[in-house]
């Protein structure tokens, strides 16, 4: 391969290519290409990064050094010493590029006839007004807002909004309930929250503001709430001098109100998001300005090929770091044009998400195992209805794709052709780390492939003998990237703890590589549970549980489910003399929603008598584990099991749980 090619590809112009590359015409071109620009990444990352950088981003100064790193408390600064806007880089410079008439936003409502859409102009006098209107509330660099709001445009608008004045977002998930919400309004110290009267869900009317109301009497951060006009419910109650709607707040702002965004630091923080943390209690995942733009950036034109008149379609929610990446800030970076829907793929039939994608002739279509498997279920005649022929590539994200929905989404969705880009990431990489570039890699169904050019993953023995390579164990990642977290939020110990075992980034999921040199992700080793590709703590779940009268003790483990991909299994040992019946799992499940939401509600509640537990009193929840799965043949070491007569029982209870019969007698 040509220097002269290696330079067109990372500067990122496009060069045709010769006709034997078929429809692809993508970025990159072959294993071949794959690879020299891999070997070009790991021999000179900061020609390679910075060459990224300057191609992909505008910047209002330039940096000194491509990457200052401090290893011994591994902290990386990226780009030091430059200047740069994240709304600028998303909105301002594609206004004389070109775009300014382009859509970047295609919004479709729940309801069908519900749509919105926004010109990359359109889009600059809204975040300008929003900006003007934060600002004139005393928000300013450096302050937190949450954003605690459906999935509706004024949610883009106030992130970008945000970034525009240097204020760090933190997006809160609107399925969150109380619990949920209150840490990580609390955890983030946020000054604003910026909700909607209501979301709309699958029909029903779910309201937000109310629900933050009480939640609000615990954060004493917040000074004002601003609320989107969304469901148009009646009675909305408005707190004087704290409380504003939206409309009202932006109306003092006349349409052609420039506003002119802060110059950031590559290192200042971006936003904040929390992820479900090993400790019960939310991590506040700091991402920077200027690395973790380049990064959305670089990797949604490498894994999705983009392309100037595609449309494209992330169907994560914005609340989780997806939606985040490649829903606003890759896409919007690029000038690309990026749907957001409102609504869920079942409701009012389970064609809603083909629908969109022949309305609007989507051509890069990016979703969840999850949602895949949920929709085969429902039969391929849904799909067969609609022309899916704009299609040119299919993404998946949030946990392991098996291989039934892989083939599924090809042939049904992919038209037995399309590439499936299977892209393995967290909350803390930014972006995606591994994962295949279409056309280019070859697919191994389940397998998100290899790692990205720059990106050196590997796997290390998850007991014991830390530091050794070998075939399966944990995923960690040997070397800095741009994407990566820059801390977590006033918890320096918990960042560092990323680093402790292995020193380097230690992912938490467990890998192994094939003879290929192919990763496969065999799913999270710590205490986190991945429902429906949501990330949950099994602590933060076991606290709510825990806090029940009723409960002596409860231990919450991940078991196999065919259409979650992992279910939430608690086994609780309850008080002396407490009833075990269906009331008490109803009251323990009522719990875990209003604390956090219906995501987390356990699929099996068992009453036990006593936990499997060490001589030193630990629960050991890997037998429990084995248990929830079925697989009492294979329990494991169970010799430092100081009660090995509670196995009996708890095996025997899990039994009677999936025939459905009633846990009998009480803890005696
Ligand atoms: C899992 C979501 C297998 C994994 C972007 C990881 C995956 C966690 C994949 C992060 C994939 C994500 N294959 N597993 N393609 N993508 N995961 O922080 O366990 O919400 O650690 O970020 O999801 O979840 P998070």
């Amino acid at each position: 391969m040509s220097q002269q090619r290696i330079t067109t590809l990372l500067a990122g112009t496009r060069s045709y290519l010769p006709p034997e590359h078929g429809r692809s015409n993508a970025w990159i071109c072959g294993q071949e290409e794959y690879e020299l620009l891999s070997k070009r990444a790991l021999d000179d990352p900061s020609d390679f990064w910075g060459a990224r950088a300057s191609h992909l981003l505008h910047w209002f100064k330039r940096w000194d050094k491509v990457l200052e790193a401090d290893e011994a408390r591994h902290k990386y600064k990226w780009f030091a010493g430059s200047r740069l806007n994240a709304s600028f880089n998303c909105i301002d410079r594609h206004l004389i590029d070109g775009r300014r008439n382009k859509a970047a936003l295609i919004w479709q409502g729940e309801q069908e006839m519900d749509v919105r859409c926004y010109t990359y102009q359109m889009l600059y006098t809204e975040v300008c007004r929003v900006a003007h209107a934060l600002s004139s509330m005393r928000i300013r660099k450096g302050d937190h807002v949450a954003l605690y709001m459906p999935m509706i445009p004024e949610l883009a608008i106030a992130m970008l909004a945000c970034a525009r004045i240097g204020a760090v977002h933190t997006a809160i998930f609107s399925g969150y309930a109380e619990g949920g919400v209150r840490s990580r309004i609390q955890g983030s110290k946020a000054k604003i929250v910026i909700t909607a009267d209501a979301a709309k869900r699958a029909g029903k009317i779910k309201p937000l503001k109310a629900n933050l109301d009480p939640i609000l009497e615990k954060c004493p951060s917040v000074a004002h709430v601003v609320v989107v006009k969304h469901a148009n419910l009646d009675n909305v109650s408005m707190q004087r001098s704290r409380d504003i709607w939206w409309e009202d707040m932006i109306d003092d702002f006349t349409l052609n109100s420039d506003f002119p965004c802060e110059p950031m630091d590559a290192n200042d923080t971006l936003f904040l998001l929390h992820t479900s943390g090993s400790t019960g209690k939310p991590t506040g995942i700091m991402h920077s300005t200027g690395g973790y733009l380049t990064y959305a950036a670089h990797t949604t034109q490498w894994c999705f090929d983009m392309r100037d008149d595609d449309v494209y379609w992330c169907t994560a929610d914005i609340g989780w770091i997806t939606g985040h990446t490649y829903g606003i800030y890759g896409p919007l970076v690029l000038g690309a044009t990026t749907v957001m829907f409102e609504g869920v793929p079942t409701w009012p039939k389970p064609d809603r998400y083909w629908r969109i994608v022949e309305k609007f002739r989507v051509n890069i279509f990016y979703t969840a195992p999850t949602v895949i498997r949920s929709l085969m279920r429902t039969g391929e005649a849904w799909t067969e209805r609609y022309d899916l022929t704009s299609l040119r590539i299919l993404g998946s994200v949030g946990e392991p794709i098996n291989p039934e929905a892989w083939q599924w989404y090809h042939k049904c969705i992919g038209n037995g052709e399309l590439p499936i880009v299977d892209t393995w990431w967290q909350t803390e990489t930014g972006g995606a780390m591994i994962a295949p570039m279409p056309y280019a890699t070859m697919l191994k169904p389940g397998s998100a492939t290899t790692p990205l050019p720059g990106i050196e993953a590997g796997v290390m023995a998850s007991a014991g003998r830390d530091g050794e390579q070998t075939a399966a164990g944990s995923l960690v990642i040997k070397n800095p990237w741009p994407g990566m977290m820059i801390g977590v939020y006033n918890d320096e110990e918990k960042y560092q703890s990323y680093f402790s075992r292995f020193g380097c980034y230690e992912s938490g999921d467990g890998a192994q590589i094939d003879e290929d040199g192919y990763f496969w992700i065999l799913g999270r080793i710590d205490d986190s549970i991945n429902v429906s590709g949501h990330r949950l703590s099994t602590v933060e779940i076991e606290s709510v549980l825990s806090a029940c009268p009723e409960v002596a003790e409860a231990a919450v483990v991940p078991m196999p489910h065919s259409l979650k991909g992992e279910a939430i299994y608690a086994y609780i040992a309850t008080r002396d003399d407490v009833p075990w019946n269906d009331a008490l799992r109803k009251t323990l499940r009522e719990m875990v929603q209003r604390d956090i939401g219906a995501l987390a509600n356990p699929e099996y509640i068992q009453f036990v008598n006593a936990m499997p537990k060490t001589s030193s009193g630990k629960i050991i929840r890997r037998v429990l584990r084995k248990i929830a799965g079925d697989m009492y043949d294979d329990l494991g070491d169970v010799t430092a099991l100081a009660n090995p007569e509670a196995l009996t029982a708890i095996i025997a209870g899990h039994r009677n749980i999936l025939k459905g019969e009633p846990d009998t007698g009480a803890a005696s």
